[in-house]
Formats: structure tokens, sequence, C-alpha cells
């Protein structure tokens, strides 16, 4: 069987911000299938779309009213099913984003939980409890939202009086789904065989590490990041082999990747990747890091080991729709993704730099590769959207403290000289849903498309390379001595077609026909001799023959 999933490039489309075919400033599916070429063009194997399902949007469609059906701002059903012909068509499979901690306060589970009253059964599906204090006006527990503020919010019950709270780790329009009840579990195989049946390749599972909470819900405590109680609990391991059996079902092979926010502890992501788990799961340790050879040395190998150990490839990413976007990361003076850096000082030509060396190690690293839409472009975040058009919840709740992710989230500039830069039609009736700042009339796909030295000629060269010569080369990385501040490794790679000297066989692999890719990154402030090799790809060019720049990274045939 088709292992594609162990060494694909996954690139992640944010739909509303793709591109907009109606004229509405939101984008949609019309968009998005009349840019497949783009994406075929690019390189990339699958697509991952962020929800499309009907939602009121109080967190960007990561609230679902309706598993089952497209919101009518972003398509149809029946397009969607065109959708899955044409990638398949072109060689790119489809994961969805499944978001199973928790629905929309407008899902009719929810609705129906409200109406029916304590007691009922239907509030099992969720988790409703009474308050604490006299009248039960305190919460239950003292856990919070990942947005700001409790994570409970108390109902006005049937009979007009307020009465019980329910829990929602995410904004309250998102109630948490309990998992502890059948029939919620029931509900979402029969969503997983919806989707698949009509062809879909796969999902990626959102807060994937939430949805199985202990009983008691004891309160937090102050628990660090990551270690609270409603994490990494046992019983969400039975839940993905549940699902593993029913993708297993299909005869070609579905797959899942996991959001799971287990920083720093890779033995624990990989416990979720055993063969009869998730397929895969994002490791955002590398994310996470800062721009330093020793820490991203530590985590790879750290990766590489708890992966291995399970016999699941790593997955690799440095963007997606939650966080800052590389280039203005990279340009920091920390350069870890830190949400309460944004807006502090960044030089975007140096974060520009070192972001294209980051995809030369991301891209060269055994196992799969994610990009985010506007990655290959080398979009900064916005970090100037006026409070007034703001939509994330993140930054409502915390009063502003936190400007949350709107800044990673503006629609894509595709061609001409100013917004909406080809993302909606000229004949649009409605703004961008997000303003697009005027200086990336620099930074659009045709523009970029006529250099050479762009990052998106960049992202298509690179991905090309992986294709032809490391997808088939083995998991292992092998470091190669470096001066500090530098990373060299080496993957080995079968050789061109002839005859091989172990085997006489065209093509073989044995291993005296074997040769190798070398990554050689700079990481620090000096440039470093190259070592020998034929250059393959350059994340920029040499001023220096014969040295490698810093915030440089290359690609060696040795
Ligand atoms: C995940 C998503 C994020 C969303 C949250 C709640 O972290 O990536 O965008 O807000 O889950 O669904």
């Amino acid at each position: 069987m088709d292992e594609w999933w162990r060494r694909a490039v996954v690139y992640q489309v944010y739909p509303r911000s793709f591109a907009d075919a109606t004229g509405d400033g939101i984008g949609d599916l019309a968009g998005l299938r009349a840019r497949l070429g783009y994406l075929r063009e690019l390189g990339v194997d699958a697509v991952w779309l962020s929800p499309w399902y009907v939602s009121p949007f109080a967190d960007g469609g990561y609230d679902v009213a309706d598993y089952r059906d497209i919101d009518p701002r972003v398509g149809t059903l029946a397009e969607a099913e065109e959708f899955f012909a044409e990638a398949h068509a072109l060689g790119i499979r489809v994961l969805l984003d499944i978001v199973p901690n928790h629905c929309s306060e407008q899902h009719p589970w929810f609705q129906a939980a409200l109406r029916a009253g304590p007691g009922a059964p239907e509030r099992a599906h969720f988790h409703f409890r009474p308050g604490r204090g006299e009248h039960g006006e305190l919460p239950p527990n003292d856990w919070r939202s990942h947005f700001g503020g409790p994570a409970w919010t108390r109902v006005v019950e049937p009979d007009g009086c307020p009465g019980e709270w329910y829990l929602h780790l995410f904004a309250p329009e998102q109630p948490d789904w309990n998992w502890a009840h059948e029939a919620v579990r029931a509900e979402f195989d029969s969503i997983l065989r919806f989707w698949f049946d009509r062809g879909v390749d796969g999902f990626r599972v959102d807060v994937a590490d939430s949805l199985d909470k202990p009983a008691a819900l004891p309160d937090q405590l102050g628990a660090p990041l990551g270690q609270e109680p409603f994490r990494d609990n046992e019983g969400n391991h039975d839940i993905y082999r549940r699902w593993r059996r029913i993708a297993d079902s299909y005869p070609d092979p579905r797959v899942f990747v996991g959001e799971l926010w287990l920083t720093g502890v890779p033995e624990r992501l990989a416990r979720y990747l055993r063969p009869d788990e998730l397929h895969t799961a994002f490791d955002f340790d590398l994310l996470a890091a800062a721009w330093d050879a020793a820490e991203f040395r530590t985590v790879i190998d750290r990766s590489l080991r708890a992966h291995a150990a399970v016999g699941a490839p790593p997955t690799w990413v440095l963007s997606n729709h939650d966080v800052h976007r590389p280039v203005t990361r990279y340009g920091r003076a920390d350069t870890r993704f830190d949400r309460l850096l944004l807006g502090t000082p960044t030089d975007l030509a140096l974060g520009t730099a070192r972001a294209r060396a980051a995809l030369l190690v991301t891209a060269f690293l055994p196992g799969v590769l994610y990009l985010y839409q506007g990655e290959e472009l080398g979009l900064p975040e916005v970090e100037d959207i006026p409070d007034e058009l703001v939509e994330d919840p993140m930054f409502h709740r915390t009063g502003g403290v936190n400007r949350g992710r709107d800044g990673c989230r503006v629609p894509l500039p595709w061609s001409g000289d100013e917004p909406p830069f080809g993302f909606s039609p000229p004949d649009a009736h409605a703004s961008p849903w997000l303003p697009q700042p005027a200086a990336w009339k620099a930074l659009t796909v045709r523009v970029q498309s006529a250099d050479a030295d762009s990052p998106l000629s960049l992202y298509r060269r690179a991905l090309r390379l992986r294709r032809d010569l490391l997808v088939a080369a083995g998991p292992e990385l092998e470091w190669l001595p470096a001066p500090p501040g530098v990373l060299a490794a080496r993957r080995s790679r079968p050789g061109p077609p002839g005859p091989s000297a172990t085997t006489g066989v065209a093509g073989s692999a044995g291993a005296a026909g074997l040769e190798a890719v070398v990554l050689v990154v700079n990481m620090s402030a000096r440039p470093v001799p190259m070592p020998d090799g034929r250059v393959l790809l350059a994340s920029a060019g040499f001023p220096v023959a014969g040295f490698l720049p810093p915030d440089t990274a290359v690609w060696l045939s040795t």
C-alpha cells in the first residue's frame, strides 16, 4: 500500500483567506478550485483545509454548527465533491479539519441541551455542572479558557433563572463535547465516514490532546501550560484507536494528523502515533524554537528519536493559522514563538533570510512537511490590523492584551498593484474580510512567479528537489561535524539510474550506488567555509565565493 503520508508535503489552506471567487471578500471553494493549478505547480502532495463547515464563525469556523455541510459563504456540498475529484485528478490529496473537542453553540445538540434543562439526557452530551458558591454563582472549577477568562459560562434555564454552567476550553460559543458519552463517539464515527465516503483522504484533528476529560473535572491549580488536567488523558488513545479502525476500513489509506500541544515532551506525543492510533502529529517544538543551531539540533534529534520508537514519521511545521508568521518571528531579537511578542520590533529582511533558510532545513528532514498558505510568499505577520476589524476571540477575550491570530490570516495577494490583489474578482462588492497591506504589491504570486529569487521560486525548487532526491532516501539523518552555530547533516539517496555496483540492476539502491544530499545551515553571525560538493539549492547567494553567509542554508550533492 502506498504510504504517501509518511513523506508528503501538505499545504494548509485557510479557506476564508485563500481566494474569493464570489466577490464578498471571503475566500470560497470556487476560488480554491480555480487555484488548484497553483498548488500543483508549487509541488504539494496534499492540502489540509481549515474548517469549511456551517458555522457562525465565532472562532473562524472552529465553531461547527453542522459537521456534514459547508458554510454557504464558502460553498456547497456539491462543489466540495467536485473539488475532491479535481484535486485528485491533479494528484493532490485532501485532508479536512475535524473539530471534535467542541462544536458551536448553534449546533442542534447544544441547542437541545439548553432547552432540555438540568438533568436531562441531552445535557450529558456536554459538560454541564452546577456552579460553586451559595447560589451556584461561581464556576464549577478553576479552568481557564485558552482565549482568556473562565472556561465556564452560566446558562439561563428554560424557567428564566440562572442555572448550570457549561465547559468551553475556548470561546463561550464553543461548548466542549463530553467524550465519555457513547452517543458523542458514535456521532463522530459517522461524521468521519460521511467524509471518507466522499473521497476525503484524511483529517487534521483539532485540539486532539484534550478530548478525554477526567470525570471529576478537578481544579487545575496553576498547572503549567501542557499539564492541565484536561490535556493528554489516557482515554484519548481509545478514541483514536477507534478512529484508526474506521480509517483502516477503507481500501486507500485515510490518515490523521493530530494537533497536540504537548511541547517539550516528544515521547508523550509519540504515544499517539503508535501503529493503531493517529498516523502523524505536528511537532510544535521546532516551531517554538529560537533561531539557534543548538536548539534546532536538540529538538530535531529528540523528535526523530521519539518518532522512530513508534515507527511514525515526524511532521515538521513552522507556520499555521495560529502562530506569528516565521518571517516576522525570525526577525525579532527574541526568535522563539511567543504570542506576547506581537508588535515588538522586527527586521523583516533578516527574518525573510532566516525563514528561507529554515525551509531548507524542514524540507530536508525525513518525514512530513506542512506549509501554511502565504508562507511560500514570505508574507509577514500583519501587526497593525485596526482594533475594530480584528475578529479573533483571543483579542476580544483578553481585552486586546493578546492581539490574537488575525495577522497571519490576512487574505493572500495574487496579482495587481493594490488591494484586493486579485484575492477577490475585479467586480467584488466587498473588501477582503481583513485589510491587506499596500506593501504586499511586491509579494503577489504574479510578481514572485516572474522572479527567480523570490520566496515562491525557492519553495517551488525546494519541493521539486525534495521530491526528486530526498523522498526516496531512508528515514536516517546523519549529523556531520560543523563549526559552532552551524548545522550540517546528510541524507543518503539512491543513485541515478545506471548499473549498481552491488546488484548490476539499473536504478537499484545497492549500497555502493548510494549518493548523499548534505544540508548546511549557518545560524551563526559569521560566514563559514563551504564544505565540498555541488550546490543543488541555496536560500541566498554567496557574496564571498567558498563561504556560506550567516542565516543561509544550502543543499549540496556529494
Ligand atoms: C485549534 C485551532 C485554532 C482554534 C482552536 C479551537 O488550536 O488551530 O485555530 O481556535 O483549536 O478550535
